[in-house]
């Protein structure tokens, strides 16, 4: 999908201090439209920010302000979506204490045990008398869709929802299954989609320890899915289908959870780098040293370069790094006109799982972060006026 790149942003490139992140509210705000537009035929559906995509107070700010709620993954994340006043709250962690989880339920927050050790000793050792509980499930589909998720079978998170030990012990605690989440990470068509919703519809119609369930929780992932319209489309389509069904078998309305993190907030990040060293390896190649590191920021982002300040007509390669002792360091080597020390560059796309798991190598100082909102500059407590 096409988005188009604010003046101030492009602005910024020269006045701003590096390094920098600024995320701009516009586009986020964009999507999250998008998505409600194209979901809005969904009966019960809930939008729930993923907050490990970005936990960046002014960010979720823009979230609070669009009404969603929040996917949390850890007590760190449960502050700050507290914090921003996202609500509801959907919580699953494959390595939650009995501790955490009580805090969870503290909360009233219904979690999703991801692992039967993590149920059972929660079970043993909580002196909660709730016993409402979700599920995070594994789901086995067909094998001919394995190449289309990221998390599947093989995944290390999720419970099997056949498991003769989970229904026992459903059974003899006499626990009250509520929700069901299923995350199977980015979603690369329709089809697999669509496969995930009838293997959920199979588990519920196969055993009774489902049939109180009131969410259903589909997770993330839905970045692959947005860069084809046609997949868009018949993805909805199959979830409106699936929570009419769903509702109808049941008897009574059942709400529909979603958990984007990625696609709300991904391309509304921009990075602003400044070259430290420059130096020539060949007549047509340089390797250029940055003031921000790959290896700390880029563990999962691929941003590419969107524009630079070099006013060189020359192009060449450029071999680019960062300023660790770290030998790979790298970020890409495009050709690009030639950049000299105090030029500087702006990257994208890095609004999502680049603040939020940014290594520390050498203690870094981590780019500085802002919020773009109606042409000003917010970090968390000032607005800077434009110059
Ligand atoms: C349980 C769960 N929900 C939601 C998400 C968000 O996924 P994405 O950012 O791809 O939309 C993730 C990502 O890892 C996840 O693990």
């Amino acid at each position: 999908m096409e988005i188009s790149v604010n003046k101030e942003i492009i602005r910024l490139i020269n006045t701003i201090e590096t390094p920098a992140i600024v995320y701009d509210a516009d586009i986020i705000k964009y999507f999250i439209n998008k998505l409600r537009q194209d979901t809005l035929n969904i009966p019960n559906l809930e939008i729930c920010f993923a907050v490990k995509a970005n936990r960046n107070p002014l960010v979720l700010k823009v979230m609070r302000e669009a009404n969603l709620g929040a996917d949390i993954a850890s007590i760190e994340e449960l502050n700050v979506a507290i914090e921003a006043g996202l609500f509801p709250i959907y919580c699953t962690s494959p390595g939650f204490s009995h501790e955490q989880i009580e805090n969870i339920y503290n909360h009233s927050i219904i979690f999703d045990f991801d692992n039967l050790s993590q149920l059972k000793n929660w079970l043993f050792k909580s002196s909660l008398k709730n016993r409402k509980i979700g599920l995070r499930i594994r789901p086995y589909l067909d094998k001919k869709y394995t190449d289309d998720i990221t998390v599947g079978e093989k995944s290390r998170f999720g419970i099997n929802p056949a498991s003769e030990e989970l229904h026992e012990i459903i059974k003899n605690n006499n626990l009250l299954v509520e929700q069901l989440h299923v995350h199977i990470g980015e979603k690369k068509n329709s089809l697999v989609f669509k496969e995930l919703l009838n293997y959920i519809e199979t588990i519920i119609n196969t055993f009774d320890n489902f049939k109180d369930i009131k969410k259903i929780n589909l997770g993330g992932g839905y970045d692959h899915l947005y860069a084809n319209a046609s997949e868009v489309r018949n993805s909805w389509d199959a979830v409106e289908e699936f929570s009419e069904n769903i509702s109808r078998r049941l008897n009574r309305d059942i709400k529909i959870i979603i958990e984007p993190g990625s696609l709300l907030t991904n391309a509304s990040g921009f990075l602003y780098s400044e070259v430290k060293a420059s130096d020539e390896l060949s007549p047509e190649c340089q390797r250029i040293i940055l003031d921000s590191s790959a290896f700390n920021l880029l563990s999962w982002a691929k941003p590419k370069i969107l524009l630079s300040t070099s006013k060189s007509a020359e192009k060449i390669i450029h071999k680019i790094y960062g300023p660790t002792c770290f030998e790979y360091d790298y970020f890409f080597s495009p050709a690009l006109n030639k950049l000299g020390i105090d030029d500087r560059i702006l990257m994208h796309p890095v609004g999502a799982y680049v603040s939020g798991i940014n290594r520390n190598l050498h203690g870094l100082q981590n780019p500085k972060e802002y919020l773009l909102i109606s042409n000003k500059l917010m970090d968390y407590e000032v607005t800077y006026e434009r110059k």
